[in-house]
This record gives C-alpha cells, structure tokens and sequence, in this order.
C-alpha cells in the first residue's frame, strides 16, 4: 500500500483538491497547422465510437501502417488473453524504417543525437541519421546478429549507453524478429545476470562505457561479471558485441568478445525485414513487481507498433514532414523510451531526439540548450525531473531560446501541482500545454491523458482516457464508484499494447493483474487491474493517487520494495530488512529502510554504524543499481509485526515519514515496544 492509501476505510481517502482549469491553446497561436484531435467534443465522439465498436475503429488506425498479410481478425479475447490483428503479417522495423524509405523520404532526418561530452569550445557532437541511413545500419545489424546465430524467437539482451547504436540494435532485432530484452545502462551485473537467465539469451550487445555527468560508466566491466556468473550456472552467454563509446579499458574474451565496428565492416546491408506475426513478440522488458524477482512483461508486433504510433500522434500532436523536432529525454532502456523514442515516434516521420547523458551536464541549463540548439518542439521528462530543474533555479531555462516549444509531456509519476505550474510557466511560457501521461510498462503506451487540442487541463490530473480505452475507479467487488471516491484504477476493453504475459510464468501474470475482484473467486477478471490507486473527479478527470502494491515509483522509476529488502538481506551483516516509501523532494518518493543487524555485526561505535550504513547502500547498488540506494537507513531491533508474521509496512511508512505513530491503528501490533524503539530512533 502507497502514502496515500488507507487500506483500513472502504474506499480510499483522496486529499488533493485542485480547481484551476487550462482551455487548450489554438494550434495557430503555436505556430501549428493544426491539432489531431481539436475540441473535447471531438474527442468524446470519437472516444465513444472507439469504445462501441473496437473492431471497426482499430482496424481503420491498422490500416494506417503496412502489412506484408492483412488480418484476418482485429480482434479476439479471451480474458486475459488478447490477440490483435490476428493472422496480420508486419514488421516493426519495416514501419519504422523501410517503409519510410520507400515511400520516398530517405532522405529525411529520423534520429538527432547529441552526445554529451562538451569540448572546452563549448562545441558538442551531434549525428543527424536519414531512413535509408538508419535502414542501412539496421540491415547490417540485422546480418551481424544472424552471423552469430540468431533467428526468429531468439531473445537478444541489450545493455548499452543512449548511443545511436542501441536504436540500431534494437530495430535490428525487430528487423530478424528475434525480441530484445534491453537493460537500463544504471543496472548492476547482477541485474543482468538474473534478467539474461530468464529470458535464456546468449546474445548480448553492449558498450564499453556509457558517459553519464563527465565520468564513464563501465558497462562491459559489468556485462563480464555478468558473463562469469552466467558461465558458472551453466548458461553461459556466446556473444558478446561490444560498440566501443568512450574508448575506456576493458577486458577483452577472445572466446565470446567481438567488435561491433568489425563485424558491422564486414557485414551485408542486404538484410530485408522478415514477414511477422502480429502476435509474435517484440520484446521483453523487465520491470519491478511486489515479490523480489523483476518480471519480463512481453509485448507483441502488430498491436504495439498500432498503438504507440497512435498515441505518439495525438497526445503530443507529431505531424509528418513538418518542422517538429519530438524529444523524449526517457532512456531507452525504459518503456518511456521503447515506446516514445523509437517505435511510436518513428513511423510518423517526426525527428526523434536522444541526448546521451545527464540534464546538469556540464551546467544545470543543458537541457535548455539541446531544446535551443534543435529547435525542439515537442518535449517530454518526467515530474521528477521538473522538481530537480526547479530547485536548479529558472535562470537557467530563461538564459534560452525556447520559442519553438509547443507541446509538454510528463510522465512516471503523478506531478504535484506546483511542479506542473512551474513547467507551465517557465518552460512553456504560459502558452504550451502540458499532457500529464498515466500509463505503464505493461499498458506499452498511453492510457489516460489530456490531448493538447482538445482537453483543457487541471495540475495533477491525467484527465481522460485516451481514445480506445475504457479506464474505470473500481471498489474491491469490481462495481465502479463515483465522482471523488478513491479505488482502484482498472481497463475495462482490451487494447492493442496491452502486454501479453510475463515471461515463463502465467500464474503470476493471471495474478497480478487479472485476479478476480474478492480472495475466495478463483476466476479470471476480464478487467485490468493497474496496481495504481485513483480517484474522478466531478469532471470525470483521473487523479492518480498512487501504487496499491509493493511497488514504489523512485524518481519515476519503478522498484519493488522486496527488490531492495532481497539485496539487503544479501549483506552478510543484515538479518531483515523492510523497505517503505518516504516522501522526496525531487524523487518523489524516496526509500526508507530498517534494518535489523545479526548480533554479531552491530558495531557498537556511532561512526562505524555510519560506514555500515555507507556500505549497505553501496551493496544495494552492487546487486541492483544506483536507483535502488536508500535514502534513510534505520537500524533497529526488530521489525513490528502483525501477529501472523507480516511486517506493519503502513506504520514504518508513517515513521519514515515522520507521521509517528498518533492515527495509526496498532491492535494488531505483537511487540509495541519494537515500534516504541523505532520511533524514538527517528526523534
Ligand atoms: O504508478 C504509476 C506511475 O508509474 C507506474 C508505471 O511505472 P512504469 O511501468 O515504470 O512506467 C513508467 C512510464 C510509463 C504507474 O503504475 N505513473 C506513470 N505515469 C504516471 C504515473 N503516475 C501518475 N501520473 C502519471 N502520469
């Protein structure tokens, strides 16, 4: 349960009341043809034919994209398994690229990358790749990948830094139909090792180094520590490819190693898109759930491809062979970056932008520059990066150009209202709407979202649903609840990106999100439940209120609370761990962590406590990553406990977040001077 759930009342408490309404700007006043989608009128009406007749509607949005094999079916369900487009043979990459080429716009600009290193003439490098570059990379890559064996279904793990070549690598992969598991760059080599066993891939595609603020990020070191542990299990990886970057030191495998320069020299730029299945998989990728083990949620061809370019198109108004310049300052490695880097955005012949490393590098105006020096228009970040630009200071945005602006994007997390006020007038200039994007890794795409033309806008609501999905507030029993009650966020209709399972374990997958409303009914709910909590308001606009899991949103980030409880448990020195949410400043939520220590290992000293502390987190780090690193570490005793064994998360929440103890129901506690202990300890 999140800060702002009260499991103990019958619908959950929602204290946010905001009332200022922003009517969507003309497209004229922005310097734009026109909006997609240009009243609310507009968008109810076709948000109810979309919901009416789902067949009619999606095939017509299908039509737009291109198909070796037309489907035979648009779709078929049954709860919780959807198949779109079904019989339809396509290809990702093809959409993304060839088709682009055929038709005549080779020579259009598709990817704009800036690299972050700044020489002392302040000059930077840029690379600008057309289609029919980007077809040929690809191709070549496709033939590299094929060269070390890979075909069809193979999984293919990619760990790279924000480098052209991971664009390359991975519409490569889609190009040979062999899916991709990409691994966030800020991920340790154990979270590579356990993501690689899963997903069984012997293939893996990486860098030597990634830059990030200056220094270099040493990500072959970690894929050989992965290597080694694999090798040891007996699920040893066979290639590793390796795109030299930054040029640092690495060790070198004969056995597996190989150069990507080498091998992309020799390979052939003859390498056609294969013919796939609708429902064949695109990709995996992993995210963190309420149990240790991250799951790989999987996505297929034709529903996702139909849906990201859809959303890309309205939510941020992206018109083809215009002047805009689309820039999602995501990473790939996340489904931010999936979906609004490269596959949504791609197809619609709007230049995609990636930026390699950190907003504060070498200054806290870098950002502002790149929306200058590219003359960006639509941009999208995340709240928690809004919060960190604030705190920063508005000098920095107002020593910049940033006129040609016209639409703003968040995403990640529910924004607070004055972050989203900020943004509205620093960065947009009071002209620009923001679209506030609720969706997930497995929603693949937009889900609930103002659209710039048409939905006037409120700080902090997502507002409405996107065109084709019916999104409801639910009680536990399923019946929807009314304006201002907060339950739980749930999607009533299938939609194209919706994720197909979690890798190899269906139970889980069942479980988590389709399991029916009530313990004792074993059926399968033909709703999706999100894990997010919510309220409507008397608009009907959604107010995203939070996760209802295990699951914590650091940074935007999502992590599970036991992710980091496993890694701290790990430390030789801890005997239990408990990890709750805190509120952050900039990240949001923050992580607290108690931890009880073994006899043994409890340094009696202050300071030698503190150098505990220090290396617990950096442990943390080692397992998981740097994301993963508490803020607060408390030790302590003992855990409290109800009497059946299950540790009071809700009352370490209110601890770490220093609520103390005074409106918490404890009868359930066993030992209330464990919880004496802990409080004292936070005084
Ligand atoms: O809690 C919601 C929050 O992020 C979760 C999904 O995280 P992830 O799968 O990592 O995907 C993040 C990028 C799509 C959701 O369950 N979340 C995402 N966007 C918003 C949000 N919470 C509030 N408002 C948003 N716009």
């Amino acid at each position: 349960m999140s800060e702002s759930v009260d499991p103990s009342s019958k619908s959950i408490e929602s204290g946010l009341q905001e009332s200022r309404l922003f009517e969507p700007a003309s497209a004229s006043s922005l310097g734009m043809d026109h909006w997609h989608i240009s009243s609310i009128e507009q968008y109810r009406e076709l948000h109810e034919r979309s919901i009416q007749d789902p067949a009619g509607f999606w095939g017509e949005v299908a039509s737009n994209m291109h198909w070796f094999e037309p489907w035979t079916s648009v779709l078929e369900w049954t709860p919780p398994d959807a198949r779109w487009f079904v019989g339809g043979k396509t290809n990702v990459c093809d959409n993304c690229v060839d088709r682009q080429v055929r038709d005549g716009h080779g020579d259009r600009v598709a990817l704009i990358w800036e690299a972050e290193p700044v020489d002392k003439a302040g000059n930077v490098e840029i690379r600008k790749l057309t289609y029919l570059q980007l077809q040929e990379q690809t191709a070549r890559f496709a033939s590299v990948l094929r060269s070390l064996g890979v075909t069809r279904g193979d999984v293919v793990t990619i760990y790279m830094g924000m480098v052209p070549e991971l664009a390359i690598a991975m519409l490569a992969c889609a190009r040979i139909g062999a899916p991709h598991s990409i691994i966030f760059g800020g991920f340790s080599s154990q979270a590579i090792t356990d993501r690689v066993q899963d997903a069984k891939s012997k293939v893996i595609v990486t860098c030597d180094g990634a830059w990030r603020r200056g220094k270099i990020v040493p990500l072959k070191d970690n894929v050989d520590a992965a290597c080694e542990k694999l090798a040891t299990a007996g699920d040893a990886v066979e290639h590793v490819v390796v795109f030299k970057r930054c040029e640092n030191d690495i060790s070198w495998n004969q056995s597996i190693d190989r150069d990507w320069a080498t091998l992309m020299a020799e390979a052939s730029d003859d390498c056609p898109c294969e013919a796939m299945d609708s429902e064949d998989m695109l990709f995996l990728l992993y995210t963190s759930g309420s149990t240790g083990k991250p799951k790989g949620i999987v996505h297929t061809t034709g529903g996702y491809m139909v849906y990201t370019a859809y959303t890309s198109g309205l939510s941020f108004n992206l018109i083809s062979d215009s002047d805009q310049v689309f820039w999602c300052t995501a990473d790939i490695g996340w489904i931010t970056g999936h979906s609004y880097i490269i596959y949504g955005i791609l197809p619609l012949r709007v230049p995609t932008l990636m930026y390699e490393g950190a907003p504060n590098f070498p200054e806290a105006d870098r950002f502002w520059d790149i929306v200058q020096r590219h003359r960006v228009t639509q941009f999208y970040t995340a709240p928690t990066a809004i919060r960190a630009f604030m705190k920063w200071g508005s000098e920095h945005p107002e020593k910049h150009d940033l006129s040609s602006l016209k639409v703003l994007g968040t995403v990640g997390e529910p924004i607070n209202p004055e972050a989203w006020m900020w943004y509205h007038r620093v960065i947009g200039k009071e002209r620009c709407p923001i679209v506030d994007t609720w969706w997930q890794t497995e929603t693949g795409g937009h889900m609930i979202t103002p659209l710039p033309g048409a939905t006037p806008t409120t700080p902090g609501s997502c507002a409405l649903p996107m065109i084709g999905i019916d999104a409801a507030v639910l009680d536990e029993n399923g019946n929807e609840l009314g304006a201002n009650q907060g339950g739980l966020l749930a999607i009533r209709k299938p939609w194209p990106a919706m994720l197909r399972g979690i890798h190899g374990d269906r139970e889980r997958f069942i479980d988590t999100y389709w399991s029916a409303f009530g313990a004792e009914d074993s059926s399968v709910s033909p709703f999706y439940l999100a894990g997010d909590s919510a309220r409507r308001d008397d608009n009907g606009y959604f107010w995203i209120m939070g996760r209802i899991d295990d699951v914590i949103n650091v940074s935007g980030h999502r992590l599970g609370t036991m992710e980091v409880e496993s890694a701290l448990v790990s430390h030789q020195a801890v005997v239990e761990a408990a990890v709750v949410g805190m509120p952050h400043e900039i990240k949001g939520t923050g992580i607290a962590a108690f931890v009880t220590l073994a006899p043994a290992s409890t340094p009696s000293d202050p300071s030698a406590l503190e150098e505990l502390k220090v290396s617990l987190s950096s442990h943390v780090a080692n397992e998981i990553g740097a994301i993963a690193k508490p803020d607060q570490i408390r030790f302590t005793d003992a855990l409290p406990k109800t009497r059946s064994g299950k540790i009071m998360r809700r009352l370490l929440r209110a601890i770490a977040s220093g609520e103390g103890q005074s409106n918490q129901d404890t009868t359930t506690l066993e030992d209330f001077s464990v919880l004496a202990k802990l409080q004292d300890d936070s005084e």
